[in-house]
């Protein structure tokens, strides 16, 4: 991972330094990722930066321009996913948390993936799996195929991944009894399912399908039923930030409130966020036995 072009993915680097991917923030909905390359100037709308600047500089460091000022963020799944170049609908971090933790994913597990997409799910993977693990990324069409293994070689992330052009719902994965843990973002997952059975390792294996639909789920989990998987479940994930301030609010009382004493009381109070995202899909969790 530390080798020539890299993007530090789970390293705990401090210091920029040539060749580095980071990001330059200027507010949460304004990020932009940025290769280190020296000589080069990369414009914002504080000021120019030339990279030169940014080699030996720590992470996280607050930099001034000639207009303003920016954060020098390290390249994470996180942002990459806030801030990708999006070839298809993806996948978010609440979604790619609960994926990652259901499916046991940690360093040194062998992972199948399809399809790849825009890569969103397939850098949190490459994370979590590093260095000694293996993420196989299937996806039919040519063009993101090519795109995402472009992507994942100027991340310097080759000896992590391998995607490959393929119909997995026709052809299958090509892949005999590897995969500790196999993910399904596709429109036909339940097609996929026997391929996924034999690409799985025999014990204990994990595998998660993603679809928007409830329809799609069904068919999915008769589809795990007639392969004897075991653990069978669906969820959805709907966060609910709740937003905390100041506010005052009337004293409720039974009797009257004594002139002296105030009717109002001023505290901080959490109500629900009136933005809440809403639906993404069901991830529906089963074990090979
Ligand atoms: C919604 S995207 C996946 C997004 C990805 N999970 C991410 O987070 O970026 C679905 C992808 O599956 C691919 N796909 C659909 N059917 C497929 C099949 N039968 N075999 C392989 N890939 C397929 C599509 O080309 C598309 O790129």
């Amino acid at each position: 991972m530390e080798k020539g072009n890299t993007v530090n993915v789970n390293s705990k680097k401090a210091v920029i330094s040539a060749g580095d991917h980071l990001f330059i923030f200027i507010s949460p909905k304004q990020m932009y990722p940025l290769k280190v390359v020296p000589k080069e100037t990369f414009q914002t709308k504080f000021g120019p930066i030339k990279h030169n600047d940014l080699i030996g500089v720590k992470y996280g460091t607050k930099l001034n321009l000639s207009k303003g000022w920016v954060y020098v963020l390290p390249f994470t799944p996180e942002l990459w996913t806030l801030n990708l170049p999006h070839r298809t609908q993806i996948l978010y971090s609440t979604d790619i948390s609960m994926i990652t933790c259901q499916l046991n994913l940690k360093p040194g597990s062998v992972v199948i993936e399809s399809g790849t997409g825009s890569g969103s799910l397939s850098h949190a993977i490459i994370r979590t799996i590093a260095p000694d693990g293996f993420l196989h990324t299937f996806d039919f069409h040519l063009a993101r195929a090519n795109e995402a293994r472009k992507e994942f070689d100027d991340h310097g992330l080759t000896s992590l991944v391998r995607v490959e052009n393929r119909d997995v719902c026709q052809d299958g994965f090509g892949l005999k009894a590897i995969a500790d843990a196999l993910f399904l973002d596709l429109p036909h997952p339940w097609t996929a399912i026997p391929f996924a059975y034999e690409a799985m390792k025999p014990f204990g294996s994990r595998i998660c399908c993603f679809s928007p639909c409830i329809e799609q789920v069904q068919k999915t989990v008769q589809a795990l039923q007639s392969m004897c998987f075991m653990d069978i479940g669906t969820m959805e994930l709907v966060s609910r930030p709740f937003e905390t301030k100041q506010m005052k609010m009337e004293k409720f009382c039974f009797t009257e409130t004594p002139e002296s004493e105030s009717n109002t009381t001023n505290d901080v109070k959490a109500v629900p966020s009136i933005q809440i995202a809403g639906h993404t899909g069901f991830l529906t969790f089963a074990t090979k036995i």
